[in-house]
């Protein structure tokens, strides 16, 4: 089993780093097969997003950047599982791993990671754990991750830590690989939720009637899933009742 660990941080040995560290080890003690490999998003090529909308008009091979970016891409569909790691800066993922959304953006429109399992890490200061946690794994669940855990950990300063808090963090960060652990062993096709469910429709409408030179419209009628009968992305059994009403909700938003 491999997993790639993309590091958001600009220090490639701080606190997120050393978490992500940490749980590797914590699933090397349940599965010494399971291989690991690290990016740091801060020590590869990936440039600063321009703007331009070319990849999302007219292809991500069109992007005038020409750096590490499809290397990374090719990285993560090999990988069976993804855990990305931020630290907390302003109360947001760090400009990495924002730069890194942004250079990715084209697959929240073109998702093409379905089924791959994904895990968060966040580490902070003092807060904003659970809105960059969320805001990361939304985000990545446009792109088609599924995450299966969130960790967040807090780094008290050297004149608060005390062993108790530390024992908290730490059997944190173990439940929550436990938890990733589960889900990576566990073949089961994943169920979408009933947002993505709508999402998926949502999608189906808007790009159906798009202009037929949009990199988009491409995209999702190569796919097949702009058929009115695809329910998702990938087969999977969608109660009668769920297709009522996300076709019901999709008309009336449409
Ligand atoms: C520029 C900057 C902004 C930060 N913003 C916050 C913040 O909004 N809230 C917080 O609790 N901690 C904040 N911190 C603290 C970091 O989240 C915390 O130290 C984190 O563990 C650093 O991870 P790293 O060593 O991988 O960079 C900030 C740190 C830096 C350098």
């Amino acid at each position: 089993m491999k997993i790639l660990a993309i590091i958001g941080s600009p220090k490639s040995n701080g606190n997120t780093y050393r978490t992500v560290n940490q749980i590797e080890r914590e699933l090397n003690e349940k599965n010494d097969e399971i291989e690991f490999e690290y990016i740091q998003l801060s020590r590869i090529r990936l440039e600063p997003c321009k703007g331009c909308y070319v990849c999302i008009e007219r292809g991500e091979e069109k992007c005038p950047l020409k750096d590490d970016r499809d290397s990374l891409e090719i990285k993560m569909k090999q990988a069976d599982a993804v855990i990305f790691a931020t630290p907390v800066y302003t109360y947001n993922v760090s400009w990495i791993m924002k730069n890194f959304l942004d250079r990715f953006a084209y697959r929240c429109h073109r998702p093409d990671f379905h089924e791959k399992k994904a895990m968060i890490v966040v580490s902070t200061g003092a807060v904003g754990l659970s809105f960059v946690a969320s805001y990361l794994s939304f985000m990545l669940g446009t792109m088609g991750f599924i995450t299966c855990a969130k960790v967040g950990v807090t780094f008290a300063p050297p004149h608060e830590k005390n062993e108790k808090k530390l024992k908290k963090e730490t059997n944190k960060l173990i439940r929550q690989t436990e938890v990733f652990y589960k889900k990576l062993i566990d073949t089961k096709p994943v169920k979408p939720s009933f947002l993505k469910l709508l999402a998926f429709k949502m999608q189906q409408k808007a790009f159906s009637s798009a202009p037929q030179d949009l990199a988009d419209f491409k995209f999702w009628k190569d796919k097949g899933w702009l058929q009115k009968k695809e329910d998702y992305y990938y087969k999977v059994h969608v109660g009668k009742v769920n297709k009522i009403i996300v076709s019901l909700i999709s008309k009336f938003i449409a």
